[in-house]
């Protein structure tokens, strides 16, 4: 009985066919609302534009500082990119901590701390002087009207600074620099993550044309057909669009595939009610909906002996990492108990052999659902160019996809299977977004210089 209790529970998690191609239906209609004039202020999938209108052709060259930021780590990068027959690319970079407290202070200390790690950088790097062009990726929405300026339509994932929300994220960025008075840089592009995947990747396979995250946080670009971006002027080439898609299901269109769980997560999140299919589908909530789950379960008795502990009452504790660990098929019953041990949760044989199941359910769940929204981008892309068949390359990075045994295989085959007509390569990025970035960058400037 405990144990067809247990399987009904997860079977909450497990989507049908049916259910996925629902999914992929609907997610093409919020990217329509997203592009289209009349619906796009109410849209949820906001479909952002990004001014960034081909990928990399190997003309770039020169060298530039990038910012990261917005996943598990804040990097800032040296990049030297050279042109030419031989073409190459040099990165020096390095890794700083944002304190949650700076994550979730004032946007003055913010943007004071990242000011601070680039000084810092700088100095390591022998270039206080050298006033280097400057690509940020920042990993939020941002509504851009050019591709040095994009206004945060709001926070996502972990971070809630104060004043940022409604302002120009290199505005703060300047005006960083200058309160700071000690060096001085030219910010000359703004990145989402995505977009910068996309970027890297495609600089060594030109049929990339799609950037994927599955990290800390869900979304994904793409070049759409500037006919189709109504929220841009001009019919001609393409643009890469900036989705956003964490944010499907933000007008209820995924209830009916909620569960408790899912609810529960949202409720406790720093923003309720948004980015629902974010919150199913990324590394930062997976865990969070498994520890959820353990904690229904022992409370009906068939977990950790009824005894919920204070490691369970803990947010966060289940990190991607920990998670594909106890996943991992190579991992013995009682190395799985171990991990849960140096988690601080006690477990019986039995109840490991529980916790991977939940695991298993909810993390199949999310590749599925991810693997239906790259569906829907893939057909589009196919339908707009009028083809039978589209052959396609999709960068993608974050620690979901990197270190999770389960999650890239099933959303391989789960884009296989919703869209067929589609071969859809997936292409890991070794460098990051940084790279991408630069690439970026060095567009920019080379236009700016153009149009003097
Ligand atoms: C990194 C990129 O490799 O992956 C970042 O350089 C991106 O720009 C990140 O945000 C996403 O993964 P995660 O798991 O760190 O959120
Ligand atoms: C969140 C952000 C989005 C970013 C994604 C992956 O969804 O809103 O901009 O691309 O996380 O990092």
């Amino acid at each position: 009985d405990q144990t067809r209790q247990i399987a009904e529970t997860l079977a909450e998690f497990r989507l049908t066919q049916e259910q996925l191609l629902e999914v992929k239906r609907r997610m093409l209609t919020e990217i329509q609302n997203g592009l289209s004039k009349k619906t796009q202020s109410t849209a949820t999938v906001k479909m952002l534009p990004t001014y960034v209108r081909s990928t990399p052709d190997g003309t770039e060259n020169g060298d530039f500082l990038a910012l990261d930021l917005g996943g598990t780590n804040f990097r800032v990068l040296l990049v030297k990119i050279r042109s030419g027959k031989r073409r190459t690319v040099e990165m020096h970079n390095k890794i700083y901590a944002i304190p949650i407290e700076v994550m979730q202070g004032t946007g003055e200390e913010l943007f004071d701390h990242i000011v601070a790690c680039i000084s810092d950088f700088l100095d390591y790097m022998g270039m206080k002087n050298a006033r280097l062009p400057l690509g940020f990726t920042f990993s939020f929405p941002c509504r851009q009207t050019s591709l040095d300026a994009g206004i945060l339509v709001t926070w996502t994932k972990g971070f809630k600074a104060t004043d940022c929300e409604g302002e120009d994220v290199v505005n703060l960025l300047r005006e960083g620099i200058k309160r700071r008075e000690e060096f001085d840089l030219d910010v000359v592009a703004v990145v989402n993550d995505t977009v910068g995947t996309m970027m890297t990747c495609a600089y060594e396979e030109p049929t990339c044309e799609v950037g994927l995250i599955a990290g800390t946080g869900s979304n994904a670009c793409y070049m759409e057909e500037m006919r189709n971006i109504e929220t841009v002027d001009g019919d001609e080439g393409r643009m890469c669009v900036n989705m956003e898609w964490g944010a499907f299901g933000d007008s209820g269109c995924l209830d009916d595939m909620r569960t408790q769980y899912d609810r529960a997560v949202d409720d406790l999140s720093l923003n309720p009610g948004k980015q629902r299919y974010e919150k199913m589908c990324s590394g930062m909530y997976l865990g969070e909906i498994v520890r959820n789950i353990l904690i229904d379960l022992t409370k009906r008795g068939f977990l950790f002996r009824g005894q919920i502990s204070e490691t369970l009452k803990t947010r966060g504790i289940f990190e991607t990492k920990f998670l594909s660990q106890i996943e991992s098929d190579r991992l013995a019953l009682l190395q799985v108990r171990s991990i849960l041990q140096h988690l601080g949760l006690d477990s019986t044989c039995d109840d490991s052999i529980i916790v991977k199941e939940v695991c298993g359910a909810v993390s199949r769940r999310a590749a599925q659902l991810c693997g239906a929204g790259m569906a829907a981008v893939v057909d589009k892309i196919r339908e707009n160019r009028g083809l039978d068949h589209l052959d396609i390359t999709v960068g993608v990075d974050g620690t979901l996809y990197k270190l999770h045994p389960h999650f890239s295989p099933i959303m391989h085959q789960t884009v296989k299977e919703l869209a067929p007509k589609c071969n859809v390569n997936f292409l890991l990025s070794e460098d990051g977004s940084g790279k991408g970035a630069a690439l970026i960058t060095a567009v920019g400037c080379r236009l700016r210089e153009q149009e003097q």
